[in-house]
């Protein structure tokens, strides 16, 4: 019956319904932890990346600015940053930064890759204004997708960029695909930077995926009340539990969220039944040692130049050629 009323009826975005209710209607039900990234979820994970117990982005960001100028060093003049997964600019200006033996500076064009469109165009205003003399050219894809770069940085030399251990959320299997992918894209004289967190003892790893402050939490939950808002579904995301588990086999942090009691929720209309204590599977977050890491990127065709840590050995920048 069509409504005459002002108020408008929820939007449902189809396509995530149907991802969510592929995943929700498995024996093991999941959800793709992409879908963590709504507005709110970007502001969540940004308030992780602070916390005391998670302690990646912090040592990444240390490590980066120490070895920024041996990453460009190589590099051939005029390079353009290919920053896959680039919510904001905060990692590549350190980067974007370094100078050349010339005095020039070493990258001359950036093309950060990312899902979100509003992020990607707020990017855009504030590099205008802090680095004027920077071609910016955003693209608006997943980066699992295969990527074509814009005419305009074809030519140019490559420095590929996916910090954050981004590549953590992919298991070994598509890491390698993905990393093949970025070949394609970045070509075979390019260079690729990635940081991924290391293997370590598992008292490090939970309290980074377990906060006491309950913002983890927060974040995992926040999947439900997306879905509620973007999804038509009716999730009572209090009647779940956040649980972070060390699966050493497979060697990831495994997040789910546990329902408390027996319950239904509906997503469009499609009903979808939970026992006490049943879990959906949200998030995969592998860890490797460094072996591993340059093992996984050999399979791909990508040599590591370098393997930089730190001290306590939490955190790795590869510079893959
Ligand atoms: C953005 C995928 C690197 O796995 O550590 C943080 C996401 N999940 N806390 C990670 C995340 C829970 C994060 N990555």
């Amino acid at each position: 019956m069509p409504s005459s009323s002002g108020a408008s009826a929820p939007t449902v975005d189809h396509g995530l319904v149907d991802l969510a209710l592929s995943g929700l209607l498995q024996p093991q039900k999941m959800l793709p932890a992409k879908l963590f990234y709504d507005e709110e979820g970007c502001r969540l994970f940004y308030r992780i990346t602070e916390l005391p117990e998670y302690y990646l982005t912090r040592t990444e960001r240390t490590l980066l600015r120490q070895i920024a100028p041996l990453a460009v060093a190589g590099l051939p003049p005029d390079a353009a940053l290919v920053e896959y997964g680039a919510s904001d600019e905060a990692k590549a200006k350190d980067l974007l930064s370094q100078r050349n033996a010339a005095g020039q500076t070493a990258v001359r064009a950036y093309v950060p890759i990312d899902v979100a469109l509003p992020a990607l165009d707020r990017m855009r205003v504030r590099l205008a204004e802090s680095h004027p003399w920077l071609d910016v050219h955003p693209i608006a894809a997943d980066f699992m997708q295969a990527i074509a770069l814009p005419a305009a940085v074809a030519g140019l030399p490559h420095l590929g960029f996916f910090p954050g251990s981004t590549i953590g959320n992919l298991d070994p299997f598509e890491a390698t695909r993905f990393l093949v992918r970025a070949r394609t894209t970045l070509g075979d004289e390019a260079r690729f930077l990635v940081g991924a967190d290391l293997r370590k003892d598992p008292a490090i790893l939970l309290p980074a995926y377990d906060d006491t402050a309950g913002v983890t939490a927060a974040f995992n939950r926040n999947l439900l009340v997306r879905l509620n808002r973007e999804a038509g579904a009716d999730f009572v995301a209090s009647a779940f539990d956040h649980r972070a588990v060390w699966n050493n086999e497979e060697s990831r942090i495994e997040m789910y969220l546990v329902s408390r009691h027996r319950q239904t929720a509906r997503i469009a209309g499609r009903a979808v039944q939970f026992a006490a204590g049943e879990t959906i599977h949200t998030e995969n977050s592998y860890k490797y040692t460094a072996e591993r890491f340059i093992e996984i990127a050999a399979r791909a065709g990508w040599r590591a130049r370098y393997t930089w840590t730190d001290p306590e050995r939490l955190f790795a920048l590869y510079l893959l050629a």
